[in-house]
């Protein structure tokens, strides 16, 4: 069996810039997971004496407190700052832009609407930054029983698919007088979803490696077993059934934008060592 990886997976420059500065910070937590993949933050852990806070209130004067890549809510932000603790800022630029622009919008007078999921951490602080509040959506549906004034300003989930979002733009725009569309979906995304939409119509199997909560590597899922039926996600080595790879020719892999190296390293030789 030939097994392939995708021209690009994984780390993103967000991830991989995050772990720097958190490398570079020993003895300091970060405030919710820095990344969406558990391994890796233990290695930081282990290795770095990173530790994790779910509830940034514990912060005391003094501590140094790490903004994971997806961000946080301002005001939580705002409240960090404010009670002396060393806050060093992780997040992502490309999730501060949509962040600045629901801040600067919402403030001149336009209704801020996000593509995006909700429940997400960086849509939950993106959200937070429009100062007149937001409406947040998946699908145009939820869109049909809403009001909006003149003037909306649209922005996406970094993660999200393009293809996804330009129905959302396209059911605004013939609808309203200006509605202003910001690009915010970031390239990394879009080069590791357009490889693995390569490569996974070539395949007979498809491995996705990501954690299980990362919406980046389920959106790769998603577009890899649109392609072929064949694709599983797993977080390592440990979820893989050798029986998916009975009979096939072909093995494309592709990697969330949060796993690193040496788990996908793992996974490869451990195909190999199972197929040979
Ligand atoms: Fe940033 Fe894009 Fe990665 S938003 S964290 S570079 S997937």
């Amino acid at each position: 069996m030939i097994i392939k990886l995708a021209e690009n997976y994984g780390f993103c420059f967000g991830v991989k810039r995050a772990i720097k500065i958190a490398e570079e910070n020993k003895n300091s937590s970060t405030y919710g997971p820095l990344i969406h993949n558990s391994k890796e933050i233990n290695r930081l852990e282990k290795d770095f004496e990173v530790g994790l806070t779910e509830d940034y209130k514990t912060f005391k004067a003094g501590d140094k407190a790490i903004v994971r890549t997806h961000g946080i809510q301002k005001n939580e932000l705002a409240d960090l700052k404010k009670d002396g603790i060393d806050v060093i800022d992780a997040t992502c630029p490309y999730v501060t832009k949509p962040q600045q622009i629901c801040q600067d919008m919402s403030e001149d007078g336009y209704d801020v609407v996000i593509f995006g999921d909700e429940a997400h951490p960086e849509i939950k602080g993106v959200k937070s930054y429009a100062t007149h509040g937001a409406r947040v959506v998946t699908t145009v549906d939820e869109l049909e029983s809403m009001k909006f004034k003149d003037k909306i300003a649209l922005v996406a989930q970094t993660t999200r698919k393009v293809e996804e979002y330009m129905e959302i733009a396209n059911y605004l725009i013939p609808r309203h007088k200006e509605v202003r569309v910001f690009n915010t979906i970031c390239n990394a995304t879009f080069e590791n979803q357009e490889a693995v939409k390569q490569i996974s119509k070539k395949a007979d199997v498809m491995i996705i490696i990501g954690g299980k909560n990362s919406s980046n590597t389920k959106q790769l899922f998603s577009i890899s077993h649109d392609n072929c039926p064949n694709s599983y996600h797993i977080e390592d080595e440990n979820d893989i059934d050798y029986s998916w790879f009975k009979d096939k020719v072909f093995c494309g892999i592709s990697a969330g934008a949060s796993t690193p190296d040496w788990i996908i390293q793992n996974v490869v030789n451990f195909i190999e060592k199972g197929v040979k």
